[in-house]
């Protein structure tokens, strides 16, 4: 293992992208990942595979567009996310160890909780002022069990014009998708919550966008009185640590209902939901 080798492939892999030799490409960053966690080289690969902006700057669109009058985000970590919600959106974010940098608008509030204690304490109906949730954001722990409970959770507060975006949903490898963080590229298992809404809630409408570099879920035509997924947990949850990630192979995109990273794409699903 070393990573001045892993850097020279990575640099390889680099020039064979720009000679458009993208077969040569995705090998040499392969190569590389063999070498050392390489963070760099999972970035190029992603941007291979996922080309376009990156999911800040499409969820700063889909922002713009929806402009939410609610708005909860689950993880919020140093608050980058948070820079591209509308001043005029009440937003609350939950992290338990939140490190937020820049201040908070007088329409946004931190809870330095975990979503499920947060959920547990709170009515999010009367800290939204009555209203439900208009666009929500899951980026919280990267297990699927956690997202699948923060959906659960958040579901009771939307409405059928309700959108939820669920981040890290696009696995690259084994490495980078494990449960437990073995690499400074980390998507975890998050991948196997698309999988289980789409095949057990049909009523949703559920696409993975490719927004680098992990994808980014949009989850449409919410059902608060939904009852599936909180009676089902147990066996839901036992049913998605069982699919190995050897169950996408040579069908990732059209299991995870791949939509690409294009705008008027994006902007036509979300006319679809007919908005607030
Ligand atoms: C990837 S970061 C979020 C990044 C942020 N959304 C952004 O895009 O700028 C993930 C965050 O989830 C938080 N987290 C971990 N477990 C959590 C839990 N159970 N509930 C809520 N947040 C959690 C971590 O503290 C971390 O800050």
């Amino acid at each position: 293992m070393s990573r001045s080798l892993a850097r020279m492939l990575y640099y390889r892999a680099r020039i064979s992208r720009w000679l458009g030799l993208r077969a040569a490409a995705v090998r040499s960053c392969e190569a590389a990942l063999r070498q050392a966690d390489y963070i760099k080289a999972y970035q190029l690969l992603a941007a291979m595979d996922l080309p376009g902006e990156s999911y800040f700057r499409l969820m700063a669109r889909i922002h713009a567009y929806l402009k939410p009058a609610t708005y909860v985000e689950i993880g919020v970590d140093e608050g980058e996310s948070l820079q591209i919600v509308l001043p005029e959106t009440l937003t609350l974010g939950i992290d338990p160890e939140p490190r937020v940098k820049q201040a908070l608008t007088p329409r946004q509030k931190i809870y330095a909780q975990t979503s499920d204690d947060f959920f547990a304490t709170h009515d999010v109906l009367a800290e939204l002022g009555g209203r439900p949730v208009e666009l929500a954001f899951i980026d919280g722990m990267h297990q699927m069990e956690f997202a699948l409970r923060d959906l659960i959770n958040l579901e009771r507060y939307c409405t059928p014009r309700s959108v939820v975006l669920i981040h890290d949903v696009y696995p690259i490898d084994e490495k980078s998708a494990a449960r437990e963080r073995q690499t400074a590229f980390w998507s975890g298992d998050i991948w196997r919550l698309v999988v289980l809404l789409r095949r057990h809630r049909p009523d949703l409408v559920v696409h993975t966008i490719g927004a680098w570099p992990t994808g980014l879920a949009m989850v449409q035509k919410l059902d608060p009185q939904s009852r599936l997924l909180r009676d089902r947990y147990p066996s839901l949850v036992d049913e998605a640590l069982a699919m190995p990630l050897s169950a996408l192979d040579g069908r990732k995109k059209e299991t995870l209902g791949f939509m690409p990273n294009e705008w008027p794409l994006v902007k036509a699903q979300l006319d679809r939901s007919g908005g607030f």
